[in-house]
């Protein structure tokens, strides 16, 4: 039986790899993806190889990550319940894609990960890999195994398996898009996050005195200049998170609702993310109709909601994706934004397809906006609420 194990090098997958080869008799192939959560591949790789894996695979994923995943929900202005920019479970179908292309070339049987079976990527990975290929089963050890923290360890140390000294009492997934953060002291949702999980932003007292400004420009909805400067969109975020973060930008502490019933306490930095999609909004503002934007919230939140409940094969999302990119064609210009000691405020936009018009919105002497129309549109638009509510006071005297 051959395995394709999707390996990030921290302890629970690496029992698993000798938990499959012992269990399982399985030969085991390992699968790493760059989507930049900033860890040396190439430790990652000895790391798995030591463990007496018979192939691994370090691939670079973060343009695609960027590209197709990323921009996709920048577009569609994604905050799952207002709050969580997706960062994590973007990464997932991602994963699942490269697990099953690996799959297919080797001919395994399965495709195994180190999810919980308490979280939403389990979903995420699993309904990516059935829908991409149903013939692949998916082994997921740590629903099966029954291991207890002490017990993993024990197991580890039995099999040759390194255990960190200081392992940390957090359990933290990272990309370009952002950093998630769970467990320990975070799970009481009552107490302030303790300053030492942040490794992204800098604490309010440290950041500069001064406020910083960061232009982003869009085309077709995607940031495409950061202060001017044009940048590949893994440069630009990766740059962005810096700056941002260095501002104490970009902490999110959320109650989110999972997907399996529990309502879990998160911790996010998302210097990038916040700023994107702050800028990206206000963007559309400009230049889409009030009718556009409406309609456009709906299915926006309905893009996030499948994201983020693992739903990233329904062919919704490329229904939806095709009313956004219809909009996305005019969102085009420039955004300015001022950052300072963790607070993030627009303070300017400009589009070739705006449709702020200064001669409608003044009121200097040069407005060309007829007032006296509006005395008949008055009595228009009020006309149905206005009667409804003289019958109402009638029948009430
Ligand atoms: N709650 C987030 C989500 O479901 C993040 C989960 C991240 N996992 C972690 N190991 N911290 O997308």
């Amino acid at each position: 039986m051959k395995v394709i194990l999707a390996y990030s090098g921290g302890l629970d997958t690496s029992v698993m790899i000798k938990w499959l080869q012992e269990k399982y008799g399985a030969e085991v192939v390992t699968v790493t993806l760059d989507v930049g959560q900033g860890e040396d591949l190439a430790l990652i790789e000895e790391r798995a190889r030591k463990l007496g894996v018979v192939e691994h695979y370090s691939i670079d994923a973060k343009e695609e990550f960027v590209e197709n995943y990323v921009f996709p929900a920048v577009k569609a202005n994604a905050m799952y319940e207002g709050k969580y920019p997706v960062s994590t479970a973007l990464s997932r179908p991602l994963i699942a894609k490269k697990l099953v292309e690996v799959a297919e070339k080797h001919g395994a049987d399965a495709v195994a990960h180190g999810c919980t079976g308490k979280g939403n990527d389990q979903v995420r990975i699993e309904v990516a890999v059935r829908s991409l290929n149903p013939d692949l089963k998916v082994i997921a050890p740590v629903r099966e195994w029954g291991l207890t923290r002490e017990a993993e360890i024990e197991y580890a140390r039995k099999h040759g398996v390194p255990v960190e000294e200081r392992r940390s009492i957090y359990s933290v997934d990272q990309n370009l898009w952002g950093r998630s953060i769970e467990c320990g002291p975070l799970e009481d949702p009552a107490e302030e996050p303790p300053e030492e999980i942040f490794e992204w932003t800098l604490p309010l007292r440290e950041a500069p005195d001064q406020p910083g400004y960061v232009s982003i420009k869009f085309e077709r909805g995607v940031p495409v200049e950061l202060n001017g400067e044009r940048l590949d969109g893994v440069s630009l975020i990766a740059r962005l998170n810096k700056l941002a973060g260095m501002h104490g930008v970009g902490r999110i502490d959320h109650v989110e609702d999972r997907l399996v019933g529990i309502k879990s306490r998160e911790v996010y930095e998302c210097p990038a993310a916040l700023c994107i999609l702050e800028a990206h909004r206000d963007l559309e503002k400009l230049v889409l109709t009030k009718h556009e934007l409406m309609f456009k919230e709906l299915v926006d939140r309905e893009w996030a909601h499948l994201v983020y409940t693992g739903l990233w094969a329904d062919p919704l999302r490329e229904d939806l994706e095709a009313f956004i990119n219809s909009c996305e064609d005019r969102v085009e210009g420039e955004v300015r934004l001022k950052l300072f000691k963790g607070s993030l405020i627009v303070v300017g936009r400009s589009s070739p397809y705006s449709l702020y018009e200064h001669s409608l919105a003044t009121y200097g002497a040069e407005s060309r906006f007829d007032q006296s129309w509006s005395k008949g549109f008055i009595e228009l638009w009020g006309l149905q609420s206005m009667t409804a509510r003289w019958k109402k006071r009638r029948k009430e005297a």
